[in-house]
């Protein structure tokens, strides 16, 4: 039978200083899945390996790690598929970055849940809309449904979290999956804050987010993430029209309908106006220095009306 070696992270904050990675080998079985083959040492070679697992199949969320630095639910990565990808016969596991590691593979959540409950992420039932007997019901139709279906199939495995860079740097940023509970919400009639959903993402730095699209990208239930974030932006614009953010978004917009490209020459002025723009003189003219300006007359892109009807 073939084999394979798992180098894998352990930690014991009771007795190490620091973590160390310890490898075992093990046989690779038909359909082995990751959460399997720590089962097997559990079971096998050794019990005091420490991860975390419940439900098996992909719903509770429980059991995300690091795969070769890459964020996976243990349960649903093969072993085989992983070694095939990385060309190896060796898979290192680690746990989630950005959580504090309470022992081997398993973290402590509580910093993201902590963001998550100032979300409020439950529905508040609108009294006008969900009615009190237990004999009646609220109709969803389809096309309702399905304005807020994808962001139910998260499962709060917290792996965006992790890759998520804005939360490392603001701390009142309230996260992805958090965000994405605020989209879904924001969708629904029979929320009661429905229409101020928006307004919390907002006062929770919702505009911070880079777009660098890391959590869509490690969803392991491809939860639209970064679109649930433009969800609720796109629902604060005319609210906050004099935020930043908000005026370097349509100054963005503008552009690309006047000209096909961002002219990043005056963007600085449309979005912080004078002042601001004369405090980022500085990294203007270390911009002009190494030739990272655009020229000042640009003209339009080919095809511009074509550009035009797309964004109509
Ligand atoms: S054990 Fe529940 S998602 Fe993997």
């Amino acid at each position: 039978m073939k084999e394979f070696k798992l180098k894998i992270y352990r930690y014991n904050p009771e007795k190490d200083e620091k973590g160390t990675y310890q490898e075992y080998i093990l046989p690779l079985f038909k359909g082995m899945t990751i959460l399997d083959a720590l089962f097997y040492i559990k079971e096998n070679i050794d019990s005091t390996l420490s991860f975390r697992a419940y439900c098996r199949a992909a719903i509770c969320g429980s059991c995300a790690i690091l795969v070769n630095g890459h964020p996976k639910l243990a349960c649903k990565t093969q072993v085989k598929d992983m070694l095939e990808l990385f060309e190896t016969d060796t898979l290192k596991l680690d746990p989630l970055p950005s959580y504090k590691v309470v022992r081997d593979l398993v973290v402590d959540y509580s910093k993201a849940l902590d963001r998550f409950m100032k979300i409020k992420p439950y529905l508040i039932p609108d009294p006008n809309v969900v009615p009190l007997g237990k004999d009646e019901e609220t109709i969803i139709y389809p096309e309702e449904h399905k304005k807020y279906d994808p962001y139910t199939d998260c499962i709060l495995c917290g792996s965006c979290f992790a890759v998520c860079p804005v939360k490392n740097l603001d701390e009142n940023y309230a996260g992805p999956f958090q965000f994405a509970r605020l989209a879904r919400f924001s969708e629904d009639k029979r929320d009661a804050i429905k229409d101020e959903r928006a307004k919390l993402a907002f006062s929770l730095n919702v505009w911070n987010c880079l777009r660098c699209e890391r959590c869509t990208d490690v969803c392991p239930k491809h939860v639209p993430i970064t679109h649930g974030i433009a969800v609720l932006r796109s629902k604060t614009i005319n609210e906050f029209e004099d935020y930043v953010g908000v005026k370097h978004a349509k100054a963005i917009f503008e552009d690309i309908k006047k000209q096909g490209y961002l002219n990043e020459n005056t963007l600085i002025v449309r979005t912080k106006g004078i002042k601001g723009a004369l405090e980022s003189l500085p990294l203007a003219f270390k911009m002009i220095t190494k030739g990272k300006t655009m020229p000042f007359f640009q003209k339009k892109i080919k095809n511009q009306d074509e550009l035009k009807d797309l964004l109509k």
